[in-house]
């Protein structure tokens, strides 16, 4: 069985007799006038398929279990201007039971209903619950005085799917590792090329280049190319600046490959060589960094992960004056949280910031085999800080690898890139 005829198989067994799921595709999105930005699939129906057009809606019903896909038809001239279209008689290629054109949605839609008391949809899309609302109004008016009965609740199917989504099956660990070491590359290519009066976009076609050039077509997210100031902005993606001599650059990015996301972040010194002031807050965030990660096994919680990582950067700016007084008392006032102002990670998978609870205060999420997370601590010096020496200014700094729980630990999917002192300068040096 395939994959996805697996992960279809869980998810309508899971559920309750009589229902429906409705999971609808990601809409083509306008960037100027009549050009559209790059199709990206919705990452719901990613999981469950490998359909990747728009105006499409997979249907389930847990009766019968049948998969039904309602997408657009074949049009010899759409296809001529805008590329193939699977048409919905070509359904059963990617394992639907039946197709539909999906203009036909709505009066199979009534017909399908019958008899069903449950409707499960996705939790963000209001358009299509509204539009599932206003028929089954119909459907009652039109069938009021039959024996047919209709469904009286909807649902959220994202809990369910999304609980699914966090664990990771032996195909998405190793598309994942595929991601990573593409991304890994391209972090040792950037720092390889970087050097003064580089602009910052240069840096960045270097990521693109090494992506595109080795399958990932697209970024998993802007990149993130800050040098000096600019490091101090956590989603900073202007990335227009000449960088000199004398900065670090922080560049936070990951490519997507096969759907999934890497996410992977490295500070370098864009002369090749850390200051002494960059390298002592590169080496509190680094152990921090480690920390964090070594502690990584099932059981433990994902909070405890994210305190140690505000204990050790504490810890690190009390050693070198940045804070002064206690370890508890700078923890208790949160005083670290002027350098140190973001959680320590998130999932990871075909999301960048991937589905799947965190858990709440007293009821933290504990680490499970199959998990995907990042580790991602950092210190952020903006210029004119209060309190800080000037020396320290302009200086961000923030360590990312993607880490996979296993049975009896973990194990650090982005592993092929250098993260100590040492071996970045080496590279970050050389011509
Ligand atoms: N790349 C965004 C983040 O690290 O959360
Ligand atoms: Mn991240
Ligand atoms: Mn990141």
């Amino acid at each position: 069985m395939n994959t996805y005829q697996k992960r279809r198989d869980e998810l309508v067994s899971s559920l309750p007799k009589n229902s429906l799921v409705l999971i609808a595709s990601a809409d083509e999105i306008i960037r100027n006038n009549d050009a559209m930005f790059s199709f990206r699939q919705n990452s719901d129906l990613l999981y469950l398929s490998a359909f990747n057009e728009p105006e499409s809606i997979a249907l389930f019903d847990t009766d019968n279990k049948k998969f039904h896909l309602f997408c657009r038809d074949k049009d010899p001239l759409r296809e001529q201007w805008d590329g193939k279209r699977l048409g919905y008689k070509g359904a059963s290629n990617i394992g639907a039971d039946e197709g539909h054109d999906i203009k036909e949605f709505d009066s199979k839609f009534l017909e399908l209903i019958k008899n069903k008391e449950r409707i499960y949809l996705q939790k963000d899309n209001i358009h299509l619950s509204t539009k599932i609302d206003a028929l089954v109004d119909q459907a009652k008016k039109e069938f009021g005085r039959t024996n047919y009965s209709f469904p009286e609740e909807f649902f959220s199917i994202s809990p369910i799917l999304h609980e699914m989504r966090l664990f990771k099956d032996e195909d998405e660990i190793s598309i994942m590792k595929k991601a990573c070491s593409i991304s890994a590359q391209a972090h040792i290519r950037a720092m390889k090329s970087v050097k003064p009066g580089m602009f910052e976009y240069e840096l960045e076609a270097e990521y693109v280049h090494e992506f595109m050039k080795n399958g990932a077509r697209d970024c998993a997210y802007t990149p993130i190319v800050g040098s000096g100031n600019n490091s101090c902005i956590l989603h900073y993606n202007q990335n227009d600046r000449k960088m000199e001599n004398g900065d670090l650059v922080l560049v936070d990015a990951g490519c997507e490959y096969q759907g999934y996301a890497s996410d992977i972040t490295r500070t370098f010194p864009v002369n090749g060589k850390f200051s002494p002031e960059q390298k002592l807050i590169y080496e509190i965030v680094l152990e921090a960094h480690k920390n964090c990660i070594e502690m990584l096994k099932p059981g433990i919680s994902w909070m405890d992960v994210h305190r140690q990582s505000i204990e050790t950067i504490t810890e690190g700016l009390i050693e070198i004056n940045l804070l002064s007084g206690s370890l508890e008392e700078n923890i208790e006032k949160e005083n670290y949280s002027k350098f140190y102002m973001h959680r320590v990670g998130h999932w990871l998978g075909l999301d960048v910031h991937d589905v799947g609870g965190y858990g709440s205060e007293g009821d933290w999420r504990l680490m499970e085999p199959g998990m995907v997370t990042t580790i991602e601590p950092g210190i952020y010096i903006k210029e004119g800080l209060e309190g800080v020496p000037e020396e320290f200014h302009k200086i961000g700094v923030r360590i990312e690898d993607d880490v996979l729980i296993t049975d009896d630990g973990y194990e650090i999917l982005s592993s092929e890139v250098p993260v100590d002192v040492e071996s970045i300068e080496k590279l970050a040096s050389s011509d």
